[in-house]
């Protein structure tokens, strides 16, 4: 059997049920549709990674005034630790470029080990702690807020 490539494509409204199953199997606290729906209608960036009509992984940003936000990303538990996460943030931060980005920014939970090794090793440094900024099963957890410079 061969194993079909893996493509990058713009997210349409149509594949967001596809990316909230993905998302619920990886995250305690995933994203609602009616999140995913508004942010592509408002004009967010959206891609899913593709291996023929697999979703294997999906990114969101918000890109304005020169600056870009990256609000979501995951990669599917099966194909976690192979570098689709370093592409899609790679494939972000392109996107974010070409639309005038200089900075990208993210948050994310401090007890998320695996996200922030990813983000650290991609160049992102930390400008702040957000105090209890996430819900979460044990009390409140602090977001470290993040930032790469794009234009390096
Ligand atoms: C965070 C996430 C997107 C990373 O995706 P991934 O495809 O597993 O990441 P990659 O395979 O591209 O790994 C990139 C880096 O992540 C880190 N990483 C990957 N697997 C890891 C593991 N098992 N333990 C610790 N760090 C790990 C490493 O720094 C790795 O760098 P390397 O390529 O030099 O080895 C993925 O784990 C995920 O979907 N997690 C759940 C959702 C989530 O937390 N999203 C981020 C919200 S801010």
């Amino acid at each position: 059997m061969s194993v079909a490539e893996i493509q990058l494509k713009s997210l349409v409204p149509e594949q967001i049920p596809a990316v909230i199953a993905l998302e619920q199997a990886v995250t305690e606290f995933p994203w609602t549709q009616k999140m995913y729906f508004d942010s592509l209608a408002g004009g967010y960036w959206g891609g899913g990674l593709w291996q023929g009509s697999r979703l294997v992984g999906a990114a969101v940003v918000s890109t304005g005034a020169g600056e870009s936000h990256l609000l979501n990303m995951c990669v599917a538990l099966e194909h976690q630790g192979q570098g689709y996460g370093r592409l899609l943030l790679a494939s972000a931060c392109q996107q974010a470029h070409d639309k005038g980005a200089g900075k990208m920014f993210l948050e994310v939970r401090a007890g998320n080990g695996r996200a922030l090794s990813l983000y650290q090793s991609f160049g992102f440094g930390q400008i702040g702690v957000r105090k209890d900024y996430y819900p979460g099963a044990l009390g409140r957890e602090d977001a470290i807020c993040m930032a790469l410079n794009l234009r390096q």
